[in-house]
């Protein structure tokens, strides 16, 4: 009974907070024309100045780690009614489309054949990071999701789940899952009962309730320390093998920077 309460409230919040803007006429749920909705209407985003910091607002907002491009000339067929939005100008870090600078609500000088799109990248893992601990690799464990840091509950937290998270993070392991401070009563709880093989790239391929569904309290926060021995690398480094026609031996090379 009180597990049922419990559900319905977060699926109320789930619905409550159902998104006002979408992605329409593309061959994914990661890519189309931009729509948003408001005053009762659906309308298009006109675009000029269109760029790829207004796609990762867009991206992020509709829970996609990242943005791949920003797409203009109704690439994705034309809109019809509002132009909602001209002129959109984000620095790439707002929550919402609607928190970036634009000329104002229907105040535009576009064409439906300006209408923009972008596409999303639905492969790339959510950001982590670690929060106060008292070095860089350890800490309380956050995730951005919707262009927002929330935390992940410790309900069968397993070690592969530390993993995961350090290796994600570009550490070579874990050393254990353990307490630190726990986030602040207005940050939402993204993940709850997640559950890693240790093979995923990211913790947000492990499988978990699902988004802001959980049964837990701030005091629940998990977090991690993790080994830096061996870490050499920055995270975002990758490494092959090459020079030579076997898999497990050649020579070392380091992807870093474009090179
Ligand atoms: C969908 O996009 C295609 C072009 O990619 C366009 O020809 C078609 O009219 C669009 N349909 C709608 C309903 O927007
Ligand atoms: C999507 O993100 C993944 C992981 O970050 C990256 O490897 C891949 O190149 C990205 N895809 C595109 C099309 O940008
Ligand atoms: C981290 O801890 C410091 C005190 O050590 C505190 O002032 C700060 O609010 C904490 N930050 C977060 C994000 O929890
Ligand atoms: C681990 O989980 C991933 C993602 O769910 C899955 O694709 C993969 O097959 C799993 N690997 C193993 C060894 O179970
Ligand atoms: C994390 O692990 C390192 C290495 O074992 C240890 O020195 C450090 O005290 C640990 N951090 C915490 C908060 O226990």
């Amino acid at each position: 009974m009180i597990l049922l309460t419990l559900q319905i409230v977060a699926s109320l919040s789930y619905l409550t907070s159902a998104s006002n803007i979408r992605l329409v006429n593309g061959t994914a749920p990661s890519e189309g024309r931009v729509e948003v909705y408001y005053s009762g209407e659906w309308g298009t985003v006109c675009d000029d100045f269109w760029d790829v910091n207004d796609a990762k607002v867009v991206c992020g907002q509709l829970g996609f780690a990242d943005a791949v491009s920003a797409v203009k000339k109704a690439h994705f067929g034309q809109g019809s009614g509002k132009i909602w939005m001209d002129d959109v100008d984000c620095d790439g870090t707002e929550r919402t489309l609607q928190l970036c600078r634009f000329n104002g609500w229907g105040n535009e000088n576009c064409e439906h054949r300006e209408d923009a799109g972008v596409v999303c990248n639905d492969t790339a893992p959510m950001q982590i990071r670690l929060v106060n601990g008292s070095s860089a690799s350890e800490g309380r464990v956050e995730i951005f999701y919707k262009n927002q840091w929330g935390t992940v509950c410790d309900y069968k937290w397993t070690f592969l789940n530390s993993r995961v998270v350090c290796r994600q993070l570009g550490y070579s392991d874990a050393i254990r899952s353990q307490k630190f401070s726990v986030g602040s009563i207005s940050q939402k709880i993204w993940m709850d009962y997640v559950r890693c093989n240790g093979t995923e790239k990211g913790l947000s391929q492990c499988s978990f309730l699902g988004w802001e569904f959980h049964f837990c309290h701030h005091f629940q926060d998990v977090g991690v320390n993790c080994s830096t021995e061996d870490a050499i690398l920055p995270p975002s480094a990758a490494l092959r093998l090459t020079g030579s026609p076997f898999t497990y031996a050649g020579t070392i090379e380091v992807f870093h920077e474009g090179r």
